[in-house]
């Protein structure tokens, strides 16, 4: 009866540890995946490209916060709201009025330079100097605003 009880505690335990393990692998949203929406015009989700940006100004800022703070709960869950943001209604297309080619053609690699930070800094956010993950932040930005003077002070 012993001997039972024992089994049955360590099946819990190895049951246990490999569902926190897929929790730890299963998270992280593939990049071929993200990119695979980028330009796709098919509507993926309900949000205008104003929300979405909105939203990412707002991660992008939780980033800044957790790292001017130390708190690296913060850092982890604005990389990874980042990470998975949600393609605009009907895509990128329908929200571009300067530049429109331009940037229809840099916005992938663009996205997937913003996409890599985020999950570096997601992956790295528990253990990284705030230094690191303030360089990896700065490319973030730096991305973002690659793209916004394809249309910005454009004539
Ligand atoms: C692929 C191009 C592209 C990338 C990359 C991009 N943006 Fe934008 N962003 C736009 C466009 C287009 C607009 C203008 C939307 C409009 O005015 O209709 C915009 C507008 C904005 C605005 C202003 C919204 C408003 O109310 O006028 C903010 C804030 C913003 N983006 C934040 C970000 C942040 C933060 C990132 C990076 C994490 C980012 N953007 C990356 C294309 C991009």
């Amino acid at each position: 009866m012993k001997k039972l009880g024992l089994i049955a505690v360590v099946i819990l335990v190895a049951t246990g540890a490999a569902t926190a393990n897929e929790k730890e692998t299963g998270t992280e949203p593939e990049l071929s995946e993200h990119m695979a929406h980028v330009m796709d015009e098919g509507a993926k989700s309900d949000y205008n490209l104003v929300q979405i940006m909105h939203d990412l100004s707002f991660q992008l800022n939780r980033i800044e916060f957790g790292i001017l703070t130390n708190n690296r709960y913060m850092i982890e869950a604005g990389a990874r709201a980042i990470t998975s943001h949600p393609v605009p209604k009907g895509g990128l297309k329908p929200y571009l009025k300067k530049n429109a080619a331009d940037i229809k053609a840099a916005a992938p690699s663009i996205d997937e330079d913003i996409h890599k930070a985020a999950l570096e800094i997601a992956k790295n956010a528990k253990t990284a100097s705030m230094a690191e993950l303030q360089d990896k932040a700065n490319g973030i930005t730096k991305s973002c605003i690659g793209c916004h003077e394809m249309f910005r002070n454009v004539q």
